[in-house]
């Protein structure tokens, strides 16, 4: 099976899982880039997004990748407030996903709020696996075979 794993994130924590789950079953990996970058100041970056879900304005990206070579398509966010980083957002509005099965990860600092049920409702896929919505920044090699295992 060939996977590609996506991603976005701000400050390192989410590109280490990527990473750490695309070398773990050989897979490729894209990070998304937004066209206007975020703040590095928190709580800016607290205020824009919740500014990006009140206006449902998400934010534009540089590009998405091309997926049709794979058969599954493994999909990591940061948690901002509770629910998924809008670029995320902004990937899931844009990104149909045709033959291949999906499963969003996350990581947090200890709550992930409804980012689950969210990315379920917005992935625009009929095979939505189950997620691997971490409560930390971190993930053992044994959570994540088990969790593909699902
Ligand atoms: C704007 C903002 C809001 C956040 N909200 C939450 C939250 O609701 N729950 C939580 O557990 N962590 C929250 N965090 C922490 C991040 O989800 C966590 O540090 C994540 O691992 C960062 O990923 P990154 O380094 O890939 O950007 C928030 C971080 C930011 C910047």
């Amino acid at each position: 099976m060939k996977t590609l794993v996506v991603y976005y994130s701000r400050t390192g924590t989410t590109d280490k899982v990527a990473k750490q789950i695309a070398s773990q079953i050989d897979a490729d990996i894209f990070e998304l880039a937004t066209k206007v970058k975020f703040p590095t100041d928190m709580s800016a970056t607290s205020d824009l997004s919740k500014k990006q879900y009140q206006t449902n304005e998400f934010p534009e990206l540089v590009v998405i990748p091309k997926i049709a070579e794979y058969d599954r398509v493994l999909i990591g966010s940061p948690i901002w407030n509770g629910q998924l980083a809008t670029p995320i957002v902004s990937y899931l509005n844009q990104q149909v996903f045709t033959t291949q099965s999906v499963a969003g990860f996350c990581t947090s600092m200890g709550s992930v709020g409804e980012a689950e049920s969210q990315f379920n409702q917005i992935a625009q896929a009929d095979k939505i696996k189950a997620g691997l919505f971490l409560d930390s920044g971190v993930v053992s090699d044994v959570q994540i075979s088990q969790w593909l295992a699902r």
